[in-house]
């Protein structure tokens, strides 16, 4: 109401009280919200590639199990990307498998902290800096979390947040950037607000100046001086954005305990469920629940099915490579990524939102339960 209230709707003071609490939160200096964590990694990779002066075919090392948002950027920026295989026991991507990946095009990584968990940042840190890579965090899946006392987000050249629908927090649709680099902030900006000449990129941006310097940005403010795109959005998702993270304490302790009931419960389905590791000195944001078919008679069809006929449903685990549309680029690469190609076959996700009353993961948990008594 108070955005509404102010009659401002462009990006103004509601967004930039947003932005620096993104950032502090994850420990870094600046945060810049777009519409979408998509566009957060996308002009993450489009600074960093301007800055480096990478060129088209460039490679940048993603994991082999995410969604697909993470490789599709690579796309759009004219690089390609490379698969890493994923930790069979945590599903980030597995720093051992990193550096058979490294060619001489290869400039940039991009762990992915998947469904809440960090990534294991410590060997990726000295892999990418004996190699002189770059870093993207997408942390779309992963808010506040902390891998050794450090919080996601921080590690990297950019982290990147997805505050979509049933994210850790949600602003409807919406992304944030974080970075320590004030170069890469200003570069970042001006990429998502079309290329604009960053001396005015927000509506107060002249606020202030007289004489020759207020000249100096009425003169350049529509000047165009890269090909951007247009990623805003308003002060409205940031407003969301604030309430959300006054709430993401309650929300993320309802998370843990939701995730401790199913730990507790499906802890007897042994030989029978891999449930989720929270990696040593880590936490874990619990953003799903992913679970794995340990028994190779077990499919993962027939468990969803009847999953879903009692109103619980399921996604896959963040099939990548076996993606129709990955297919028809790379081919069946399966037979080079063998923990992803099991988690395609073998692993999926049930919900572990902040909504969820302890009756509504009962109820899950027995479902579960009777489908693998049912099945001996
Ligand atoms: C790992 C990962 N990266 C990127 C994204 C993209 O975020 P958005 O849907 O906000 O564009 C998502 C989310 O849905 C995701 O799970």
């Amino acid at each position: 109401m108070e955005v509404l209230d102010s009659n401002r709707i462009t990006a103004g003071p509601m967004m930039s009280r947003f932005e620096s609490e993104v950032a502090s939160l994850h420990d870094c200096r600046f945060g810049l919200m777009s519409n979408s964590g998509t566009s957060a990694l996308q002009i993450a990779l489009a600074a960093l590639k301007e800055t480096h002066d990478w060129a088209d075919g460039d490679e940048v090392l993603v994991p082999a199990v995410t969604f697909v948002a993470t490789s599709n950027v690579v796309l759009y920026n004219n690089l390609v990307p490379v698969f890493v295989d994923v930790e069979p026991d945590f599903y980030d991507i597995d720093p051992a498998s990193i550096e058979r990946r490294i060619t001489p095009r290869t400039r940039a990584i991009m762990p992915v902290h998947v469904g809440g968990l960090p990534c294991d940042m410590d060997p990726i840190l000295d892999i990418a800096r004996r190699h002189g890579l770059q870093i993207v965090e997408d942390s779309a899946e992963t808010m506040f979390a902390r891998y050794k006392r450090r919080t996601v987000g921080s590690f990297g050249n950019v982290g990147c947040f997805s505050t979509y629908a049933a994210h850790i927090i949600t602003t409807g649709v919406g992304g944030v950037s974080t970075t320590n680099d004030p170069e890469l902030l200003v570069l970042m900006k001006s990429i998502m607000n079309h290329g604009r000449d960053s001396i005015y990129i927000r509506i107060d941006d002249d606020a202030g100046r007289t004489g020759d310097e207020l000249f100096e940005v009425a003169n350049r403010r529509f000047s165009f001086v890269r090909l951007g795109h247009s990623f805003r959005c308003t002060e409205m998702e940031a407003a969301l954005g604030i309430a959300q993270l006054e709430e993401r304490d309650e929300h993320w302790a309802r998370r843990r305990r939701i995730a401790g009931r199913y730990r507790d419960a499906l802890g007897s389905l042994e030989g029978r469920l891999q449930l989720p590791e929270v990696r040593p000195e880590s936490d874990h944001a619990f953003m799903f629940y992913p679970l794995v078919l340990s028994d190779p008679a077990d499919s993962r069809p027939a468990l969803i099915q009847f999953l879903e006929e009692r109103g619980i449903e399921t996604r896959y685990l963040l099939p990548l490579i076996n993606q129709p549309v990955y297919r028809r680029m790379f081919g069946n690469l399966d037979a080079e990524y063998p923990v992803a190609a099991r988690l395609n076959e073998k692993a999926f996700y049930i919900g572990c939102h902040p909504e969820m009353t302890d009756g509504d993961a009962d109820y899950v948990i027995e479902c579960l339960q009777t489908y693998f008594a049912d099945r001996t």
